[in-house]
């Protein structure tokens, strides 16, 4: 058998090691050093606030909501067509959610249903909406609506990472946002994520209830109870060599998305709700998408498994668009707004491979898998 060609590995290579071996080598091997300080700084400027490196996404979004006070008896409204990290620290909380479907011309989180969804629930504490395989929700839509009904908002940018809205940043909306830099994100620390926001002192507070709640004396001194969830410096290392690497990754995977949109051309329709062709994840205007992942609707869910089978069967590996949460069986009694969109996009779309490191054979066999 072939090797097996991934969906979005990690595209590392002599400047990662380069700068892991000087972290090495100046000895912060332990938790923190100079790489976290810079990798938070050039954070900082490529999402265009204050940022702090965390162990994950997943910790990222959890010391928001500790930040936000969700906890029993709050209510958490959210996009439905993402990935569990999205509600997942929210629920441990004991917080309520209710989702929100996707709109069909973006793919990510409908204003008209957020809007029904925060006139009927009391003073909810957040809404997160989550950005999508590398491009943006409605910022702008987002904001006005969450100002209207004085709902802080959080972005799940974990998938959006060098993305923009219009001439924003991703993730440079509302009260605070978080990155991922798991293994498969577009850009990797091997695990990571970061807390970002405008408010220097949101981040200050995540970065003190990162690292055990620690009060600034001497001796270890805690009036909260906190976390051990900062980066280490070893993996900032990382992340800083990721982050020089961004511009090129993206260039590929833009193309990658070219060549797929070639493949299907015969096939391609630009409307998504044209049933009879494969077309491309729907993509606002308003947001120019890294293409992290390139994701094609087919017209039916029996073409789609098809497509998926002959991939598997070369030893490619594929992905269903993400089962919405209001399906998944933990949240059946979970209340959603619509749902019908994204129940589509999750029967006909599936992630095509798109690592940034694909090779001209890798695009020969993917393309013979398709449609040779
Ligand atoms: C939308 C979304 N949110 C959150 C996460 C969680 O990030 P992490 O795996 O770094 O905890 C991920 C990916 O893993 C994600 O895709």
């Amino acid at each position: 058998m072939r090797k097996r060609i991934f969906l979005s590995p990690p595209w590392v290579g002599a400047s990662e090691r380069g700068l892991v071996g000087q972290a090495f080598d100046s000895g912060y091997v332990a938790p923190c050093g100079p790489m976290v300080d810079a990798f938070d700084r050039r954070l900082g400027e490529l999402a265009g606030q204050h940022a702090a490196a965390v162990a994950s996404g997943t910790a990222a979004i959890d010391l928001l909501m500790a930040e936000l006070g969700v906890g029993p008896r709050t209510t958490v409204v959210a996009s439905s067509l993402t990935f569990i990290a999205t509600v997942g620290p929210a629920v441990k909380r004991g917080a309520k959610v209710v989702f929100v479907d996707s709109d069909p011309a973006t793919g990510t989180i409908s204003i008209p249903l957020l809007e029904q969804a925060l006139t009927d629930v009391r003073r909810p504490a957040v809404v997160v909406a989550a950005d999508i395989y590398g491009q943006c929700c409605d910022y702008d839509a987002l904001e006005e609506v969450c100002a209207r009904h004085r709902v802080p908002l959080v972005l799940d940018a974990a998938e959006s990472v060098g993305a923009t809205y219009k001439d924003r940043p991703s993730g440079l909306a509302g009260a605070a946002a978080v990155y991922s830099f798991n293994g498969n994100k577009i850009i990797t620390t091997s695990g990571g994520g970061a807390v970002l926001s405008r408010d220097p002192e949101l981040v200050a507070r995540a970065k003190w209830r990162a690292q055990q709640a620690r009060e600034p004396v001497a001796w270890y001194e805690h009036r909260e109870v906190g976390y051990n969830y900062r980066m280490s410096n070893l993996l900032a290392a990382l992340g800083c060599a990721q982050l020089d690497r961004l511009p090129e990754i993206i260039r590929r995977k833009r193309r990658i998305f070219d060549f797929y949109c070639g493949l299907f051309s015969s096939s391609v329709g630009s409307a998504p709700q044209h049933h009879s062709t494969i077309a491309p994840f729907p993509c606002a205007a308003h947001t120019r998408s890294t293409r992290w992942l390139s994701v094609f609707l087919f017209p039916s869910e029996t073409l789609r498994d098809k497509a998926a089978a002959r991939l598997e069967a070369a030893n490619i590996e594929c992905r269903p668009v993400w089962k919405p949460l209001h399906l998944q069986p933990v949240f059946a009694e979970n209340r959603v707004y619509g749902g019908e969109v994204a129940e589509d996009l999750f029967r006909r779309g599936l992630c095509m491979p798109s690592g940034a490191g694909l090779t001209r054979a890798d695009f020969a066999r993917i393309a013979k898998a398709l449609v040779g």
